[in-house]
């Protein structure tokens, strides 16, 4: 893993989308009369406006089609192809609005569980390619919220080779933002936070606040 000493560290870049439509979803997700069903809709709608953020820097090469007129020059996404990475469970709610702007994205996943002991997060599942040099990858967690969870998979991606990392969240906690600064400090590619929110603080149990309850819950139907 390229590594850097403390004195080179770059805070990660943190984007909050700032726009009314995202707002006006964001401000749906959280109310707790919103049903399963609407919650799912709204969370799909709101990853594909924010992936429209989060691929600004996505990886393109120029290309020369012929149009029915002329020749035109334009691009086209790089190879290797960029790599989707929802983190399981609530991840994979936001996959779908992903791959609607992003349908050529190759999808890995991630199963991350926190040990209640320890607070430590581990990897429980994983299908991935064994190499990611090269690769741009984009992983979706709804909640950042103490930032274990996201830290753990992030250095994960960094072993396999990945080169930049954007994580698309709904929402954010401060405290989870530092963590992942503080952790990995070590980490020498771009890592970068794309979210529709970044909330006041978290509550004694870990739960962002104001925030929207529990992503993976209201996303299946469990509340
Ligand atoms: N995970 C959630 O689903 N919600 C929170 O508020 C924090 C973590």
């Amino acid at each position: 893993m390229a590594r850097r000493g403390a004195a080179n560290v770059v805070p990660m870049q943190v984007h909050v989308a700032d726009h009314p439509l995202i707002a006006h979803k964001l401000t749906l997700l959280r109310d707790e009369s919103t049903d399963s069903p609407t919650f799912r809709r709204l969370a799909d709608e709101l990853v594909t406006l924010l992936a429209y953020e989060a691929t600004r820097n996505v990886r393109t090469e120029s290309v020369e089609v012929k149009t029915p007129v002329a020749r035109a020059h334009g691009v086209r996404l790089a190879k290797p192809r960029p790599l989707v990475v929802p983190i399981l469970r609530a991840g994979l709610g936001m996959l779908e609005g992903m791959q609607r702007l992003l349908p050529t994205a190759e999808v890995g996943v991630l199963g991350m569980v926190r040990n209640e002991e320890t607070l430590e997060a581990s990897t429980y599942a994983e299908r991935l390619p064994d190499s990611l040099v090269g690769r741009q990858c984009y992983v979706l967690d709804p909640m950042l919220a103490t930032g274990g969870t996201l830290a753990a998979a992030i250095d994960f991606l960094v072993r396999r080779g990945a080169d930049h990392i954007t994580v698309i969240c709904l929402l954010a906690a401060p405290e989870g933002i530092a963590r992942i600064e503080r952790e990995l400090e070590h980490i020498d590619i771009p890592v970068e936070l794309v979210t529709a929110g970044l909330d006041e603080r978290l509550n004694e149990v870990g739960y962002i606040v104001p925030g929207l309850g529990d992503a993976g819950d209201r996303l299946y139907g469990v509340v």
